[in-house]
């Protein structure tokens, strides 16, 4: 079972698409077994998956530990896809963890996905986490679980400061987790000089490892959103569907081949 957690300090930049689309990808292409668990109040992914519900169990749970992981997962309707879903329950959870300096804070996320392999019930191939913008208890919870971290990175300057600040953020958790692993998606690229430019200084200069897809900004994507549908199962043969497709072979063959 291999953990990815996408996330960035900035919103709307990509991150629910990009986890909802591998998801759909490599449970409906690759055959493989997905637990997508959203790790965002706003509950965005569970909506996509048609699991939105503002009283449902869900994450709020594990990070509270009034229920175990087994019992927060439902099935999404697609094959091989599941989902712990996310609602406003999530926000009391995060004060309530901070508070709560009895028990450990940080490998909640990652110690009911321990306890999940241990029942022998479940066989996923893949997690991913769908965060929030930021770095909330949930999320540094994510941060822990994760083998590896995708941040989806729009052009723009202050996306580029936002991605140095997670970075240096990143650095410090260090402490706690010595093997975290960071991989720049670049979202929403644009066809003109600026963006190759951007796109240039991301995999020559910028000192991260960056994805060799980048994902084409697409309107298809935001009416995909709009319809609540994952990308992939609204436009199968888009420019960005094709994209995501190519990051999630890479993103398999990174896992498969790193053990990361
Ligand atoms: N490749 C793309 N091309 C054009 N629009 C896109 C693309 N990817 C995502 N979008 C749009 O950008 C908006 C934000 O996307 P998304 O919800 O995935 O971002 P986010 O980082 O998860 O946001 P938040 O921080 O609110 O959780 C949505 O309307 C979505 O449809
Ligand atoms: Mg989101």
């Amino acid at each position: 079972m291999k953990k990815v957690a996408v996330l960035n300090l900035k919103g709307g930049i990509g991150k629910t698409t990009t986890a909802v689309s591998l998801a759909h990808i490599i449970t409906q292409q690759f055959g493989k077994n997905v637990l997508l668990i959203d790790c965002d109040m706003q509950g965005n992914a569970s909506k996509v998956l048609n699991q939105y519900d503002p009283d449902s169990p869900g994450t709020h749970n594990v990070m509270n530990g009034s229920r175990t992981l087994d019992n927060c997962i439902f099935s999404t309707g697609y094959d091989l896809l599941d989902i712990v879903p996310a609602n406003m329950y999530l926000m009391q959870a995060n004060v309530d963890v901070m508070r709560d300096t009895e028990r450990e804070q940080l490998h909640r996320i990652s110690s009911a996905l321990d306890d999940l392999q241990a029942t022998g019930r479940f066989d996923y191939d893949v997690v991913i986490m769908d965060c929030a913008l930021g770095l909330d208890m949930t999320v540094l919870n994510a941060v822990i679980a994760a083998d590896l971290i995708i941040a989806p990175v729009p052009f723009g300057g202050y996306e580029i400061d936002g991605l140095q600040q997670l970075g240096e953020q990143l650095e410090d958790l260090k402490a706690i987790k010595p093997d975290i692993r960071l991989k720049v998606l670049f979202t929403m690229k644009q066809g003109n000089k600026a963006n190759r430019e951007f796109e240039d200084y991301l995999k020559n200069y910028s000192g991260f490892d960056v994805y060799e897809t980048a994902i084409r900004r697409s309107i298809t994507a935001q009416k995909a959103t709009l319809s609540k549908m994952p990308l992939p199962a609204f436009s199968k043969n888009g420019a960005a569907t094709k994209d995501y497709t190519e990051v999630a072979r890479e993103l398999l063959h990174d896992l498969e081949e790193r053990e990361v």
